[in-house]
């Protein structure tokens, strides 16, 4: 049976996985977070006391660590060497750490393929950065959902209260311009626009209307 991948790529904070997860919903198809697979292998990194900035300490420890994606009840679980990471991988010190283990171009063929894997055996609304240019090319719709950097800091900063931690909004803006730098300059598939992705700005836009404006592109795909 064929399956239907649609990928949404974008910086941090512009709103990918909020979206996603949506439009998975209402399509009645699993997300993919692939954000969250290389913040398992950074933890990882981390709890080994590794540099996530130097590949002669990351790529031996690739060979040995499994990494698996999985579902319960529409939520998306992660799991490194059989331990459940889901919970563990939204820090401040992972989001940095991942961004920076992200730009090792054997870290990211490991992690793709399990992405391509995945999007040949289900149907899948795939949220990153490099999806619609390098991960799945043939995927059925693409997306590049943007913010101003204003915008995103706000929005990661309201995340991080929910999620317990406070911190300086001047310091997540920081945090966030760092990692667009890492992840817009690494040279093996950096974040960038495909030519054929759908450009979003969500600055000024609610959650409500980008996940229509999204489903609007999408009849033709179930036509
Ligand atoms: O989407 P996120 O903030 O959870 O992603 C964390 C980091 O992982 C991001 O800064 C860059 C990296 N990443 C990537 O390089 N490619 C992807 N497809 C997804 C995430």
């Amino acid at each position: 049976m064929r399956t239907i991948s649609i990928a949404i790529d974008g910086p941090a904070g512009a709103g990918k996985s909020t979206i996603a997860k949506i439009v998975a919903k209402r399509i009645n198809i699993n997300y993919l977070d692939t954000g969250a697979m290389y913040r398992a292998v950074a933890l990882k990194a981390l709890e080994m006391g590794l540099d996530c900035k130097d590949p002669e300490q990351i790529i031996p420890m690739l060979s040995s660590t499994n990494l698996s994606v999985s579902y319960e009840r529409e939520r998306q679980l992660v799991y490194v060497d059989g331990k459940d990471v889901t919970d563990l991988i939204r820090s401040p010190q992972v989001s940095i750490a991942a961004s920076d283990i992200a730009v090792i171009p054997e870290v990211r063929m490991k992690l793709v393929e399990i992405q391509r894997e995945l999007a040949q055996r289900y149907s899948l609304v795939v949220d990153g950065r490099d999806i619609g240019t390098y991960v799945l090319p043939n995927a059925d719709k693409k997306f590049y959902l943007t913010a101003t950097i204003d915008e995103r800091a706000r929005r990661r900063w309201l995340e991080l209260i929910d999620r317990g931690y406070t911190l300086d909004i001047n310091e997540i803006k920081k945090d966030l311009e760092k990692r667009d730098m890492n992840d817009m300059n690494r040279s093996f598939a950096p974040l960038r626009k495909a030519e054929d992705a759908i450009l979003i700005d969500t600055t000024d836009k609610t959650i409500e209307e980008v996940v229509d404006e999204v489903c609007s592109h999408l009849s033709d795909i179930f036509a």
